[in-house]
């Protein structure tokens, strides 16, 4: 490197290269520049505001910041690894084109408050458009609900056929997490608002500014009251790589059930053309790649909380670079948690087919009504454990019979307990087993109702 560094004339020499190579963060930090030129922007004209600096200097710091933002978007600045990271960039170029007012722009401030600026900037428009892609995902979900009430499916405890449940009622189960996910980020985002713009290197400034005046400019709902902790808190990215990882563990384990309902074993679903691969070898083959993917994906997410917290629990106040490592993972996890809600927000869409035939016939070959045998006895008179010992003896002989529930004579009920009448029949089919589960939050078909009506002004009103 021949050009000497921006910091200040105690430097005799350059870096190493491989060490300049090292410090830097543009190749990266390129990401927040639109936010760093926004946040530089109100500060300048709080610079102006205050009499720090005169209005026509910070008119002109204003425009010049703006020219950045457009040769930005225009691809004519492109700046390279001498800018070191994009808050020197921003401000080497602007002192460009401005001329010598473009050195003022860093009066009472420090790329300390500067950079937690732009990440809460950046993180706050993030959090809204995966909350928006969420209410998408939602909104597909709701859809398949609704025209399947009543599609029975099996349920599980430990993936072992438990009781059949509304199709309907299984899916709003991921609609509730998902609504779960989008308050959560609502609630990560008051706490990401909160402006730290003025706590200049760690200990506030000398000069008389304003910070209510720029959290203002910026929407921020509230500033940090202690300069030391606005520099070097990043509790708000914990937060946000939680909500994040917490998304994925629910995106991931609905992939991890599409992977089973597609398999040859279940065959409760058929993916799609649009939606599935095939092997390079296996021509049969239609590979659930992009659940497999999200399933996949779940762990660098996890990774990324993991290592922020790490990065955090040996910091002592206030900034240190360390914290420079908490950009990438937040990136990485704002594009991949965004790529995942897409994929499965299409996947859902259009790329699968629920087999209604094949799931019609799945709730009537296992012993899943066996509760509601023990129900039947217990609603008349027979004490709940007894009834339960009743039928697992029912069961057990059944099986080795090689029969169903359903195939035994109303004799043969009638021999096990005088209770028994031929409306056990019914009471034990499918459709009567899901159905007469109608308490509060059950896959009875009422609730289920219920709750689509629920979930679907949740939709309309909570935006
Ligand atoms: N690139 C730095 C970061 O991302 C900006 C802040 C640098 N501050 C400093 N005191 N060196 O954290």
């Amino acid at each position: 490197m021949t050009e000497k560094q921006t910091w200040s004339q105690r430097f005799e020499s350059a870096l190493h290269p491989a060490i300049a190579h090292f410090n830097a963060s543009i190749s990266f930090d390129i990401e927040l520049i639109e936010y760093d030129i926004t946040g530089s922007q109100a500060h300048a004209k709080m610079l102006a505001h205050t009499g720090i600096i005169s209005h026509e200097e910070g008119e002109a710091l204003f425009t010049g910041l703006e020219k950045v933002r457009q040769e930005y978007r225009h691809g004519e600045f492109q700046p390279g690894i001498d800018a070191e990271d994009v808050h020197f960039a921003v401000e080497k170029r602007l002192t460009e084109i401005v001329g010598d007012v473009g050195k003022k722009l860093h009066t009472a401030r420090s790329r300390n408050d500067q950079v937690g600026t732009d990440t809460r900037l950046y993180l706050r428009d993030q959090i809204q458009q995966i909350r928006e892609q969420l209410r998408d995902f939602q909104t597909v979900l709701l859809d398949i609900a609704e025209k399947n009430i009543e599609t029975l499916i099996p349920g599980y405890t430990h993936l072992q056929r438990a009781q059949p449940v509304s199709l309907a009622h299984h899916l709003l189960a991921y609609f509730q997490m998902a609504q779960r996910d989008w308050e959560r980020l609502e609630d990560v985002y008051s706490r990401v608002n909160i402006s730290p713009l003025g706590c200049g290197a760690l200990a506030g400034t000398t000069f008389p500014i304003d910070r209510h005046y720029t959290a203002k400019l910026l929407d921020f709902d509230n500033i940090y009251a202690n300069s030391l902790d606005g520099v070097s808190d990043r509790d708000f990215a914990i937060e946000f790589l939680c909500a994040a990882s917490i998304i994925m563990v629910h995106l991931s384990r609905l992939s991890e059930e599409v992977i089973l309902w597609a398999s040859e074993e279940f065959r409760f679903v058929t993916l799609k053309d649009s939606c599935a691969t095939g092997s390079s070898i296996m021509p049969q083959k239609k590979n659930p790649d992009v659940p497999e993917l999200v399933r996949g994906k779940t762990g660098r997410v996890f990774g990324h909380l993991q290592a922020m917290l790490v990065i955090m629990k040996g910091l002592p106040l206030a900034y240190n670079k360390d914290l420079q490592e908490d950009k990438e993972g937040i990136f990485d996890t704002v594009n991949t948690v965004k790529a995942c809600l897409e994929a499965m927000t299409i996947l859902f869409q259009e790329g699968l087919e629920f087999r209604h035939q094949r799931l019609a016939t799945a709730v009537t070959e296992d012993f899943s009504n066996a509760t509601d045998v023990a129900d039947y006895l217990a609603a008349r008179g027979v004490p709940f454990r007894e009834a339960y010992n009743i039928v697992g003896k029912i069961v057990k002989t059944s099986i080795a019979a090689g029969k169903l529930l359903k195939d035994l004579q109303l004799e043969e009920w009638q021999q096990i307990h005088p209770a028994f009448a031929a409306d056990i029949y019914e009471a034990i089919s499918p459709r009567q087993v899901v159905a007469a589960r109608n308490s509060y939050g059950g896959t009875g078909f009422n609730q289920v109702k219920q709750a689509i009506v629920k979930a679907r002004t949740q939709l309309m009103t909570d935006d």
